[in-house]
Parts: structure tokens; C-alpha cells; sequence
């Protein structure tokens, strides 16, 4: 099934793949994110297609509200610190960027290196799926399209079970 739009230009396909690639090195997902980046004719981005990084900073806002909010994702609340603002500003910095958009973390921080950055965090089985069940809840709440969050979802379990440290 297509995951690009057609009639876009090259030069953005160009910029999609280089934060595919980035990703994928950094969290092992390669087939998967190949997977989007070849399955259609044209070019686009994820970071165009959930509509730039208005919806991308709706979507990280929606993210963090629930994980404050909600008692189904408590441990994964506590495994963070008393406020949620460094990771708000990060989370959305780095989705731009994995997400095919401008690299506004790695121009600030280098390379992500996110496994790394997650050590001193306890991540076990329940905070991965707690981190993604409530980010799959955020792009429900915030009008991602259903074969994107499918597939967004998808990676991001990637990410998170490759994150998991205990
Ligand atoms: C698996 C469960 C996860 C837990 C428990 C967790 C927890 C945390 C915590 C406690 C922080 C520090 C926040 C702060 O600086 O105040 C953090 C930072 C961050 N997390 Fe996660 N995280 C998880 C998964 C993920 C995933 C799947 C991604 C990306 C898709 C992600 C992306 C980030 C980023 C970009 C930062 C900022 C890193 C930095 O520059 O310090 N996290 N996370």
C-alpha cells in the first residue's frame, strides 16, 4: 500500500529517507521504515503526511498530557521526573526529524543515541508498553490517519522494546 502522496517533488523523498536511515540506525527497524520509504511511487514524508510540525507538537503535547493524566500509564509517569517540559521540548525536536522533517534534535544534541540517553531510566516490559499505548492513544486523540499510526505504531514498539534495559 502507498505511503506517499503523489505528485511531491524529489528533493523531499530525499530528506525522508536521510531521517529513515537515521532512525533506523539508531534503533534497529530497518525493514520496517525501508518498508515506508520504497511502498509508493512518489515522494513524501510521515513529518508532511500528520501535517508538519503543527500536528507533530499537537501530537507530543497529547502524549504527555495523558501520560500525566491517565492511572493506565502511572508507571511510566513515575519513571520520569516531577515535570515533563525537557521531554515535551525533546520528544517533539526529535519526532520532527525521525519522522522524514527538520533535524531539530540533532542539530542541538548530535546524534540521538536514545538507547544510551534511556539508561538511567528503569524500562522494563510495562513502561515500553505503557510508553506506547499511550502514544498510540495521543494519535488517535489527535487525528492521525489510521494506516499512519498503524504503521507508526509499529516502529515506535520497535524503539521502545529496543530501549528496554531491564
Ligand atoms: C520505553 C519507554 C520509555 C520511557 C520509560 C522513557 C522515559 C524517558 C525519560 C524519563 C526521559 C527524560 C525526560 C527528561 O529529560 O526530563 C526521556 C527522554 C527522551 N525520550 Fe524517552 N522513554 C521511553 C521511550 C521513548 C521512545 C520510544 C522514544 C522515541 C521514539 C523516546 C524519546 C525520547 C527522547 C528524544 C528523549 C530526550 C533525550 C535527551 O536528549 O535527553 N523515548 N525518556
Amino acid at each position: 500500500m502507498g505511503w506517499r502522496r503523489r505528485n511531491s517533488r524529489q528533493e523531499t523523498a530525499g530528506r525522508g529517507a536521510t531521517g529513515f536511515a537515521i532512525c533506523a540506525r539508531i534503533a534497529g527497524f530497518h525493514s520496517c521504515l525501508r518498508a515506508m520509504t520504497e511502498a509508493a511511487a512518489s515522494p513524501s514524508t510521515p513529518f508532511e503526511w500528520i501535517g508538519g510540525e503543527v500536528r507533530v507538537q499537537a501530537l507530543v503535547d497529547r502524549f504527555y498530557d495523558l501520560m500525566d493524566l491517565e492511572p493506565a500509564y502511572a508507571e511510566l509517569r513515575a519513571s520520569h521526573g516531577s515535570t515533563l517540559d525537557d521531554a515535551r521540548q525533546k520528544l517533539f525536536w526529535f519526532l520532527c526529524g525521525w519522522l522524514g522533517g527538520p533535524d531539530h534534535y540533532q542539530s542541538r544534541f548530535g546524534h540521538p543515541r536514545l538507547r544510551m540517553r534511556h539508561m538511567p531510566f528503569s524500562i522494563g516490559i510495562l513502561e515500553r508498553d505503557q510508553w506506547v499505548a499511550c502514544m498510540d492513544q495521543a494519535m488517535g486523540e489527535t487525528g492521525v490517519p489510521d494506516d499512519l499510526r498503524a504503521r507508526l505504531k509499529a516502529s515506535f514498539m520497535h524503539t521502545a522494546d529496543w530501549m528496554r534495559n531491564r
